[in-house]
C-alpha cells in the first residue's frame, strides 16, 4: 500500500485525535504538524514529526498530499483555500466554515484545483449511522414521518476559557448542533424550512447555551432538535454513541426516527414495527441490532487516504457540508428573527 503523506494543522482538542489516528492508520504517514502554540510545538516533538508555525510553512516545506485542518472555525476557509491552491487535498473539521460565502470559496477552490475537499462530519462514518441509513433507504421505516434528536450535556467551565468558544460562531449551534443537522440530513435528506428559539440565560455569554429547533424536511417529515451545553443530561450523540474515548459512553438513545412502517432509535438501533396487525391496539415488536464497534475518526482517516488516492468519493464533500452549514446558520437566523427560514432548493 502506498504511503500517503499528510499534515495536521491545529493540534488542539480534536487535532490531537487526528494526529493519533494518522499515526495508527496504515497507508498514511504523518509528516508534520502546524500550530503556532507552545502546546502545538510540544505535540510535534512528542510524536517526532517536524513542527511549523502555520500551514504555509508546512506545505512549502513538506508538500503533503493532504492536510487535516483542525483550527478554530473562522480560520477554516483561509487555510483550506490556501492549501487547495497549493495542491493539497483537505479534510476540514466541521463546520466547513462559519459563513456561507467562506464555505463557497472552499468549494470553488476545490473545483479549480481538481482536488478533494472533505469535511469532518465523522458521525456519517460510524457503523451505526451506516446501518441506520441502509435501513431508511431500504424502506424499513416506510415513509419518513417525524424525528426527535437530543443534544444535551454539560460542558465544563474550563472549556470556556478559550475566547472563541464564548464569541459569535463558537456556541453549541455551530459546534454541536451542526453534527446533528448533518446526521439528520444524512438520514432524512435535505431540510426545507427551519424555526428556532435560543437562550443564553444560564451561561450569559454572547453565544447561546441552549436552543430548540423545528425542522421541515423536503420529503415532508417534521423534526425537533434540542441542544444545550449547560444541562446535566446524557442525551447527546457523543455520550450515547461513545465515539470518542474522551466521553464516557451512556447507555441511552438520543435520536428517534419514525416512519409509516416502523421506528428506529439511535445509537442503540432499536427497531419498532408491527409483525401482525397494524394499529395502536396491536402488539408492537422491538428488535435490537448490536453492531461491532467502529471508530469513526479512524474510519474517516482511512477514507481520507482512499479519497486522496481516487479510490472513494467523499462521504461528506465540501458541497454537502455547505448544505449542513446553511441549515445550521438558518437555525441562528430563525431564532434571531423569530421567523420561519426557507432554505434554497
Ligand atoms: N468532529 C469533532 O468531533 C470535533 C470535535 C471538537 C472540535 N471540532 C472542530 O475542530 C476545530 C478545532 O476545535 P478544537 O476544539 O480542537 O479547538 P482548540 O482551540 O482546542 O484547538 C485549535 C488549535 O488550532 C491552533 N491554531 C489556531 N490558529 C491556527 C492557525 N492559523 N494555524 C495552525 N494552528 C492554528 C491553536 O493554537 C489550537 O491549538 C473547530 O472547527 C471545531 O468545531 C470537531
Amino acid at each position: 500500500m502506498n504511503s500517503v503523506p499528510i499534515g495536521v494543522i491545529g493540534a488542539g482538542l480534536i487535532g490531537r485525535t487526528h494526529i493519533d489516528r494518522a499515526l495508527k492508520q496504515p497507508g498514511i504517514e504523518l509528516v508534520g504538524i502546524a500550530d503556532p502554540s507552545e502546546e502545538g510545538r510540544r505535540m510535534a516533538q512528542s510524536v517526532n514529526v517536524p513542527w511549523f508555525a502555520d500551514d504555509d510553512a508546512l506545505i512549502g516545506s513538506l508538500k503533503p498530499r493532504g492536510v487535516v485542518i483542525a483550527t478554530p472555525n473562522a480560520t477554516h476557509a483561509g487555510i483550506a483555500v490556501q492549501c487547495l491552491q497549493r495542491g493539497t487535498a483537505v479534510l476540514i473539521e466541521k463546520p466547513i466554515a462559519d459563513a456561507l460565502d467562506d464555505a463557497k470559496r472552499i468549494c470553488d477552490a476545490a473545483v479549480a484545483a481538481k482536488l478533494p475537499a472533505m469535511v469532518g462530519h465523522q458521525r456519517r462514518q460510524n457503523p451505526i449511522m451506516q446501518r441506520a441509513k441502509q435501513m431508511v433507504m431500504a424502506g424499513k421505516l416506510g415513509r419518513p414521518v417525524c424525528l426527535t434528536a437530543m443534544s444535551t450535556w454539560l460542558k465544563p467551565t474550563e472549556y470556556f476559557e478559550t475566547t472563541w468558544r464564548r464569541s459569535k460562531g463558537g456556541g453549541p449551534i455551530l459546534i454541536n448542533l451542526i453534527h446533528d443537522i448533518d446526521q439528520l440530513r444524512f438520514l432524512f435528506g435535505d431540510i426545507a424550512t427551519v424555526q428556532a428559539m435560543t437562550s443564553n440565560v444560564i451561561r450569559g455569554f454572547e453565544v447561546e447555551d441552549t436552543a430548540v429547533i423545528l425542522l421541515r424536511f423536503r420529503n415532508g417529515a417534521l423534526g425537533t432538535v434540542t441542544v444545550s451545553d449547560t444541562a446535566t443530561a446524557p442525551w447527546n450523540w457523543d455520550l450515547s454513541a461513545g465515539e470518542a474515548e474522551r466521553f464516557p459512553k451512556q447507555d441511552v438513545n438520543s435520536h428517534f426516527l419514525s416512519g409509516t412502517e416502523g421506528s428506529l432509535t439511535l445509537p442503540r438501533l432499536d427497531y419498532w414495527h408491527y409483525r401482525e396487525g397494524k394499529g395502536w391496539h396491536d402488539e408492537l415488536t422491538e428488535e435490537r441490532t448490536a453492531l461491532h464497534f467502529g471508530d469513526p475518526y479512524a474510519e474517516q482517516m482511512r477514507h481520507f487516504r482512499a479519497v486522496i488516492e481516487g479510490e472513494e468519493e467523499p462521504v461528506c464533500s465540501a458541497d454537502d457540508a455547505m448544505r449542513s452549514l446553511e441549515a445550521t446558520l438558518a437555525v441562528a437566523e430563525a431564532a434571531r428573527s423569530g421567523k420561519e427560514i426557507v432554505l434554497p432548493e
